[in-house]
C-alpha cells in the first residue's frame, strides 16, 4: 500500500536500542504501513532509538530530570508535543517511564505497547528486560513470546491485541531466549501498527480483534 493523505500520525516512545521502532519505521519506508512517525520521545538522550531517529531525520523530543527538574512538567511537556504533531497513535517501544494517566485517558485505545512475554504471564512492575526471560526460564515455562497490548493505567495490563509464541529450549539462557523473542517482536509489532493504520482493529466487548486485510 502506498502512503496516502489519510496516513496516521504516529509518535514513538523509546528509551533503549530502538530495534522495535526501527522495525516499524522500515515497514513505513517500504510503504507497507499507512502511517508517519512524526516524533520520537525519549527519556534517554543516549538511546539508540534517538540516534536512529536523528539519522533518519525524524524529530525527537527528550525529557529527563535535567530538563524538567520539577517533575510536574513531565505530563505537560509530553502533552504539548503530542498536540503539536497532532498525534493519533502512540507506540511504546521499550519506553522505561510510565505514561501519565491523563495521557492514557486522552488517548484511550490509541496507545500500544510491546512486551517480551506471553501476557498476562510475566508482566507488571519489575518485569522488564532480562528479568522477564530469567523468570520464564526459572519457572521452566515451555513457551514464551511477545505480546502487543493497548495501554491502560497499569503496567502491561491493558487488552491484548496480538501475541506470538515460541518454544523455550531446555538449555536456553535468558539472553538466547530474549534474542529469539525479539525476532518475534520485530514481526508482530509492525503487523499490529499496520492493522491499526488500516482501521482493522475492531473492539468487541472491550476486546481488540484484528481483522484480515482484503
Ligand atoms: C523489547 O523487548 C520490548 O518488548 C520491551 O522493551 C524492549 C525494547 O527493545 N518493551 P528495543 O529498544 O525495541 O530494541
Amino acid at each position: 500500500m502506498s502512503l496516502n493523505n489519510n496516513s496516521v500520525n504516529i509518535v514513538v516512545f523509546a528509551s533503549g536500542s530502538g530495534s522495535n521502532f526501527k522495525s516499524i519505521h522500515k515497514k513505513i519506508k517500504e510503504g507497507e504501513i499507512n502511517g508517519k512517525i512524526k516524533l520520537v520521545i525519549s527519556n534517554n538522550p543516549k538511546s539508540g532509538a534517538l540516534k536512529y531517529a536523528i539519522s533518519e531525520g525524524i524529530p525527537i523530543f527528550v525529557h529527563n530530570q535535567v530538563r524538567f527538574p520539577d517533575g510536574i512538567k513531565y505530563y505537560e511537556s509530553i502533552s504539548n508535543e503530542l498536540t503539536k504533531v497532532n498525534a493519533k497513535l502512540l507506540v511504546l517501544a521499550g519506553y522505561m517511564k510510565k505514561i501519565p494517566d491523563e495521557i492514557v485517558a486522552h488517548f484511550e485505545r490509541r496507545i500500544i505497547n510491546i512486551h517480551p512475554s506471553l501476557l498476562p504471564k510475566f508482566g507488571g512492575k519489575g518485569f522488564f528486560g532480562m528479568n522477564v526471560h530469567r523468570a520464564v526460564i526459572q519457572l521452566k515455562e515451555k513457551e514464551s513470546g511477545a505480546s502487543v497490548h493497548f495501554v491502560n493505567q497499569n503496567y502491561d495490563d491493558g487488552p491484548i491485541v496480538a501475541q506470538s509464541a515460541i518454544a523455550v529450549k531446555d538449555d536456553d539462557s535468558p539472553e538466547e531466549l530474549a534474542a529469539r523473542v525479539l525476532v518475534e517482536e520485530h514481526k508482530l509489532y509492525p503487523e499490529v501498527v499496520k492493522a491499526y493504520c488500516e482501521n482493522r482493529i475492531l473492539w468487541e466487548n472491550n476486546k481488540p480483534i484484528i481483522v484480515k486485510g482484503s
